[in-house]
C-alpha cells in the first residue's frame, strides 16, 4: 500500500506497482516534495486542502467521502476511532493526487483516560506530571488514529467568571509558559512524525482569555505592552518548542478580529516570531467576521480570513465557495493560496503522512476488538497526576487526614457523579470509567469503617440554568435533577451526617458549568448546595468540603465555617481514588494554585501580578484615597501559588550569591527549606522579582522560577536559583524586551503572598 501510494503521489501518475523502497530523493526533500505536488495541483485541489470538516457536525458521512474522493478536503476532527479515520483515508488516497488527509480532536486534558482540567494540572507545578499527561494523551489520540489535537489551550484567564478558565493553565506567564512548552513536546514527542505522536495545535491565538467581562466571545481591548507582558509568552512558548499547529482565537482584538488580523497572524506570528507550521481558523470564525462586522458578506470574509494568513478554514464553506471566485477576480492571488496550500502539505509531511498515510491509523487487523477496553486506559499515571492536582486550601485542628474506622458522612450532588469526574473536554473519555468519590471512599475503607451517603442537593435548584447546561450538551442531558424537594434531600442528608463522626460533602459546579459558552455572573456555590452545607454545619459535626469546580469560586462561607477546604477540580478517570488518597493521608497533598480565588466577583480581576499604582493599598489602615474598594480588603481569599500541607515547612531567609548582578552575569538565590511537619511531603519553592524602578510601571511582583521539593519529616534541603538577564527583562514603552539596570527584591516563598526578600543590584 505505502510504495503504491508514493509513486502515484510524487509522479502525479495513478498507483502503478514499483519494485524499490520509497525513500525517493523527491520525499526526503520537504520543500521540493510539497513544491511539486502543488505544482500539479488544481486550484479546485488546493482550495480543498485549506478545508477543515467535522463528520456529523459540518457533513455527513456519505457526503464526505465523496468529496474526499474529490479532494475537496484537507483535514477532519471529531471522529476518534481507527476503524471510522481508514475508510476516510483510503477515500482521500483516491483522490486524483492522493494526498492524504489528517485527523484532528480536542484531546485538551486526556483522550480515553481523562486527566484533571487544565487548572487541575496546572495546580500540580510540577512538569514531568504536565508531561506524563501530555504523553499518554499522545499515546492514546494516536494509537486511535488521530494526528492532531487542538491543544494545549495558553489562554491567560484572569477572570474566573470565562468558563474556558477551566482549561488553560492560569493566571502567571511565567507559569502557563513553561506549561505550554512542556506539553508541545509531550504531545509531539522526539517528531511528530512518530507514530505516538500528535501534532499540538496552540490556541487561541490570541488573548481569548480576556474576553471583556469574562462573557465567552466578547472582544478583547488590550494595551500593546501588556499583551508582551503578559499574554503573548505563552503561546510564544508553545511555537519556540515546535507546536505545528496554531488555532486562531475567534475574538477581536483591538477592533480586528484575530481572525483576519494581519498584524496577528502575519507580522507577529510568522515575521517576528517565525513561526512555519499550520494556521487553521477556530469552528465556524471565517462566517463569523460577517457578524462582526468587518465584512459584507461571504465572499469578503474569505478574502479578509485568507489575506489575513488562515490556512485552514475549520467547519468551512466560504472558502470553498469564495476562493475560486476570488482568485479568478484577481483579489486574491494563486501565491496566497499557494502559501496556505504549502502550509497545510507541510504539517501533513511533518505529521509523517507522505511517508505513511496509515501511520497511526494501522491495519484493520490490528484494531482494538473494544476501543474503551480497560486494558486501553493508564488508570496507574491517571491517579498519580490526580493526586498532585489536588489543593488543600483549608485544615483546621489538622482535621485531615481522616481516620480509617467509624463512621462517615458522604454527601453533595458530586459525591457520585461520574459525567463530573471528568471536566468539559473530556475527549474520548466514558463517564462509566470515571471512579467517583464515593467509589474512591469505599475502597479505601473497605470494612474498616462504615459509609453512610446522602445526595443532598441538586446541583442547583434553577430550572433555566439546568435547561441552559443540558442544551449546551453534547450526546445526552448531564444534569439530572432527583425529583425529591430540597427539604427532603437536606433532611435525608442531615440524618446521615448525624449518625456520622464526620462529614465529607461534594459540592460546587456541574462540569459544564465551567465550559465553553458557560461564562457565570456569580461565583458562588449555587444556593441549593449551599443551603445543604448551611444545614450539615448545624448539626456541629466536623465538615470537610471536597470541591468540584472549574474556575476559582467564592469561597467566604466555606474559609469561615468549613473545618477543611479541599480543592480538587474536575479530576479525571481516577479522581475519586486520587481525592481519597488524600481524604486519608494515602497522599499528602502539595498542589498551589495557579489563580488566585476572589473574595467576591466584584474584586475580579484578582491576579497577583498587577501594576504599581501611586496610590497602592496599604493593608490593615483605613487609607483613605488609596487605591481599594471600601467594602472589603484587597487582595484575594487564597493567593495565586497557595496550597497547604499536611505537614509545615519552613524557609529560611534568602541568601545572595552577591549583592550585585552584572549585565550577562548571573546571580545566585538559595533558601533552605526545612520539613518541620510530622510526615513526608511536598511543597513549591516559588522565586519572584520586583523590579524597583524602571522605565515602565512593572507589577509589584512576577514568577520568574520555582521548584518542586519532596522532603522527609525533619529533613531540610538547600534549594538555589540561578537567575540571569532574562529574568529580569521587561517590555518597554517601544515594545522592546529589554534589561534596566537598577534595584530589584528577590521573593522567595510558598505562596505569592508570604516569601523572603533580598535586595540586589543590577548593573
Ligand atoms: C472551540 C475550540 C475547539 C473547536 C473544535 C471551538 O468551539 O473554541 O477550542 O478546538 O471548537 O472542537
Amino acid at each position: 500500500m505505502k510504495r503504491l501510494y508514493l509513486l502515484g503521489l510524487i509522479a502525479g501518475l495513478t498507483l502503478q506497482p514499483v519494485a524499490a523502497e520509497p525513500s525517493s530523493a523527491l520525499l526526503d526533500d520537504k520543500p521540493a516534495f510539497i513544491a511539486n505536488l502543488i505544482e500539479q495541483m488544481t486550484l479546485d485541489e488546493k482550495i480543498g486542502q485549506l478545508r477543515l470538516i467535522s463528520i456529523g457536525a459540518d457533513m455527513p458521512r456519505p457526503r464526505m467521502l465523496d468529496a474526499l474522493e474529490a479532494g475537496q478536503i484537507g483535514g477532519t476532527f471529531n471522529t476518534v476511532t481507527r476503524h471510522d479515520n481508514r475508510p476516510m483515508q483510503e477515500a482521500a488516497l483516491r483522490s486524483r493526487l492522493k494526498i492524504p488527509i489528517f485527523f484532528a480532536y480536542d484531546v485538551v486534558h486526556g483522550h480515553r483516560t481523562i486527566f484533571p482540567i487544565g487548572l487541575g494540572l496546572a495546580s500540580s507545578w510540577d512538569l514531568d506530571t504536565i508531561a506524563t499527561s501530555g504523553r499518554v494523551s499522545a499515546i492514546e489520540a494516536s494509537a486511535d488514529g488521530l494526528d492532531m489535537t487542538f491543544a494545549p489551550m495558553v489562554d491567560i484567564s484572569r477572570d474566573p467568571r470565562w468558563g474556558r478558565t477551566s482549561e488553560g493553565f492560569g493566571e502567571d506567564p511565567y507559569l502557563v509558559s513553561q506549561i505550554a512548552r512542556t506539553l508541545v513536546r509531550a504531545y509531539q514527542g522526539d517528531s511528530p512524525a512518530a507514530p505516538d505522536s500528535v501534532t499540538a495545535s496552540v490556541k487561541h491565538f490570541a488573548l481569548y482569555g480576556a474576553v471583556e467581562g469574562g462573557r465567552d466571545y466578547n472582544v478583547v481591548d488590550m494595551s500593546p505592552m501588556r499583551m508582551h507582558q503578559d499574554f503573548l509568552p505563552p503561546y510564544r512558548a508553545a511555537i519556540d518548542a515546535g507546536a505545528g499547529g496554531v488555532m486562531v482565537a475567534l475574538n477581536a482584538i483591538n477592533g480586528v478580529p484575530a481572525s483576519a488580523n494581519t498584524w496577528l497572524l502575519q507580522d507577529l506570528l510568522r515575521r517576528d516570531w517565525g513561526f512555519d507550521g499550520v494556521v487553521l481558523s477556530d469552528h465556524g470564525a471565517i462566517s463569523e467576521l460577517m457578524r462582526h462586522g468587518v465584512a459584507r458578506d461571504g465572499r469578503e470574509a474569505a478574502r479578509l480570513a485568507i489575506k489575513a494568513g488562515i490556512d485552514m478554514s475549520m467547519a468551512d464553506s466560504l472558502y470553498r465557495e469564495q476562493l475560486p471566485g476570488l482568485v479568478q477576480a484577481g483579489e486574491v492571488e494563486i501565491g496566497e493560496i499557494d502559501t496556505a496550500v504549502r502550509e497545510v502539505l507541510g504539517a501533513k509531511y511533518d505529521m509523517g503522512l507522505f511517508h505513511n498515510p496509515f501511520r497511526r491509523i494501522g491495519s484493520a487487523a490490528d484494531d482494538p476488538p473494544d476501543v474503551n477496553a480497560e486494558s486501553r486506559l493508564h488508570r496507574k499515571a491517571a491517579r498519580e497526576v490526580a493526586r498532585q492536582s489536588i489543593v488543600l486550601l483549608e485544615n483546621r485542628d489538622r482535621t485531615l487526614p481522616l481516620n480509617k474506622r467509624g463512621t462517615l458522612a458522604l454527601v453533595g450532588p458530586l459525591a457520585d457523579s461520574p459525567i463530573d469526574m471528568m471536566g468539559s473536554w473530556s475527549a474520548a473519555g466514558v463517564a462509566t470509567q470515571s471512579v467517583t468519590l464515593h467509589q474512591g471512599m469505599l475502597e479505601a475503607l473497605g470494612d474498616d469503617a462504615v459509609l453512610l451517603h446522602a445526595r443532598g442537593a441538586n446541583i442547583t435548584d434553577d430550572k433555566q440554568m439546568v435547561e441552559y447546561l443540558n442544551f449546551l450538551n453534547w450526546d445526552n442531558p448531564e444534569v439530572v435533577q432527583d425529583p425529591r424537594s430540597p427539604e427532603q434531600m437536606i433532611a435525608e442528608a442531615v440524618a446521615v451526617a448525624e449518625r456520622a463522626d464526620v462529614i465529607v460533602a461534594a459540592v460546587g459546579e456541574s462540569r459544564g458549568m465551567s465550559h465553553e459558552a458557560s461564562s457565570r455572573t456569580r461565583l458562588q456555590i449555587p444556593a441549593s448546595q449551599q443551603a445543604l452545607l448551611k444545614a450539615l454545619k448545624e448539626t456541629g459535626k466536623p465538615l470537610v468540603l471536597v470541591l468540584m469546580n472549574g474556575r476559582p469560586l467564592d469561597l467566604g462561607w466555606a474559609k469561615a465555617n468549613a473545618d477543611a477546604v479541599v480543592e480538587t477540580w474536575f479530576s479525571g478517570t481516577e479522581g475519586g481514588h486520587a481525592i481519597a488518597d488524600v481524604l486519608f493521608g494515602d497522599y499528602n497533598p502539595s498542589g498551589k494554585l495557579p489563580i488566585s480565588f476572589p473574595r467576591s466577583v466584584g474584586q475580579i480581576p484578582t491576579y497577583y501580578n498587577h501594576l504599581r499604582v501611586g496610590r497602592p493599598y496599604v493593608e490593615g489602615k483605613p487609607g483613605n484615597y488609596t487605591s481599594q474598594y471600601f467594602e472589603e480588603p484587597n487582595g484575594p481569599l487564597y493567593p495565586f501559588g497557595y496550597g497547604l500541607s499536611y505537614t509545615d515547612f519552613d524557609l529560611s531567609e534568602v541568601r545572595l550569591s552577591s549583592p550585585t548582578m552584572t549585565r550577562g552575569g548571573r546571580l545566585q538565590a538559595s533558601v533552605t527549606l526545612t520539613n518541620t511537619g510530622p510526615r513526608d511531603g511536598a511543597t513549591t519553592v516559588q522565586l519572584y522579582i520586583r523590579d524597583e524602578v524602571a522605565s515602565v510601571i512593572r507589577p509589584v511582583k512576577e514568577l520568574k522560577a520555582f521548584r518542586k521539593v519532596a522532603l522527609k519529616a525533619g529533613e531540610a534541603r538547600e534549594i538555589r536559583f540561578d537567575l540571569d538577564d532574562e529574568d529580569l527583562q521587561l517590555v518597554n514603552a517601544q515594545l522592546q524586551r529589554v534589561v534596566e539596570p537598577g534595584e530589584f527584591e528577590v521573593q522567595i516563598g510558598l505562596d505569592s503572598q508570604h516569601v523572603k526578600p533580598a535586595r540586589f543590584t543590577l548593573r
